[in-house]
């Protein structure tokens, strides 16, 4: 088994003070990867020297994750406290977070989170590998107070000690203007969608003058998501030809030019992978991209977010654009 010493990956730094490796492991199966190939990958991956790892609820394979954990703590192999392990309370836990984070403790067997995030700004529920027509007639726009009703929930966990950082995802700029200034325990971390072909330069600036670390997720482009997220019009990141031409230049995949891009903009991906974890840490640690490369990367962004969100889109909104916020107002 090859092996990356942990202390060699790069760090990156939370508000807090607490340093975290600057890439870590996503979970989610994408609706194709069954909870225990997930989980032989996590164990995989602890072995090859990961030491974070992207979990949520509602990717249905945190028990398995958890044994997983717990047979590293047993062989020896890391101890709970080497590991930055993060879960996701799901849409239809909002008034119930304590519960919600509870189950995901014990699911995953780590005794107390270290980053727990609200997964999506509002309590929109939809079924585990439901298509993109599925709606929930439950479903309603973005309110700040239901919203802050689940983040002093989050706060109230913070402070007994089962989590010890509360993160946001797939949040916007004026939902985020509307809500800091209410809160009494800062974020310490956004998760949001960042790849080359969706770069979100101005959500990432916003996040880092604030002092919340980006956490990019599908840093890869998903190549394999679920159906409902895929597009005729998506770019596939992997296939743009300034991507292919440097990853032929450094002798990679272009997977990896995406990941090493990724860190070297600032923001921390949690690539998903069952044959390639190796690689994707590996890389962190030699041979970066130069300023040239970045540049070119850069030019790269054309808009194009691949989780639209359909799925949660309440009675009466236009369309997915409507989550987004795009003229710069809550969409309600
Ligand atoms: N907060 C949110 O709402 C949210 C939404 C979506 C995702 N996420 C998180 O972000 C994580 C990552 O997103 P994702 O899994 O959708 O997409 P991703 O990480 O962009 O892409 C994963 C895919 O890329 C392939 N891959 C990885 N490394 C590779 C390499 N070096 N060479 C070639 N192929 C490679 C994997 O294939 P192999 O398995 O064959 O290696 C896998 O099919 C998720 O697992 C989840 O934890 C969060």
């Amino acid at each position: 088994m090859q092996m990356i010493d942990p202390a060699i990956v790069p760090k990156k730094k939370l508000y807090t003070g607490t340093e975290i490796p600057c890439v870590g492991m996503g979970t989610f199966g994408s609706d194709r990867v069954t909870p225990e190939e997930v989980a032989e990958a996590v164990a995989g991956a602890i072995r090859c020297g990961y030491r974070l790892f992207d979990c949520a609820a509602c990717y249905g394979n945190e028990a398995q994750i958890g044994q997983v954990f717990q047979n590293a703590y047993a062989e020896g192999t890391a101890e709970r406290e080497d590991l930055f392990i993060m879960s996701k309370v799901w849409n239809d836990m909002h008034r119930n977070v304590a519960q919600a984070c509870k189950k995901s403790i014990s699911d995953l067997k780590c005794g107390y989170l270290d980053l727990y995030f609200i997964h999506w700004p509002f309590p929109n529920y939809h079924a585990p590998g439901c298509d993109v027509d599925s709606r929930n007639p439950d479903s309603r726009p973005f309110s700040t107070e239901e919203f802050m009703d689940t983040y002093r929930q989050c706060e109230a966990l913070a402070e007994e000690g089962l989590i010890r950082h509360i993160g946001i995802s797939n949040m916007t700029i004026p939902k985020m203007d509307a809500v800091l200034p209410m809160m009494k325990i800062k974020p310490a971390a956004a998760e949001i969608e960042m790849h080359p072909a969706f770069q979100q330069r101005e959500l990432k600036i916003y996040l880092e003058e604030r002092n919340i670390l980006p956490v990019g997720y599908m840093p890869i482009g998903s190549p394999r998501r679920p159906e409902r997220d895929i597009m005729e019009e998506d770019v596939a990141d992997l296939e743009l030809p300034a991507v292919q031409e440097i990853a032929q230049r450094h002798g990679v995949h272009p997977a990896v030019i995406a990941l090493k891009w990724a860190h070297q903009n600032g923001q921390l991906p949690i690539p998903f992978s069952t044959h390639h974890y190796y690689e994707n840490l590996k890389c962190m640690t030699e041979d970066p991209l130069t300023e040239e490369e970045m540049t070119a990367i850069a030019a790269l962004d054309c808009n194009n977010r691949l989780v639209k969100g359909h799925v949660f889109l309440w009675e009466g909104a236009k369309d997915w654009h409507d989550l987004w916020d795009e003229d710069g107002v809550i969409v309600s």
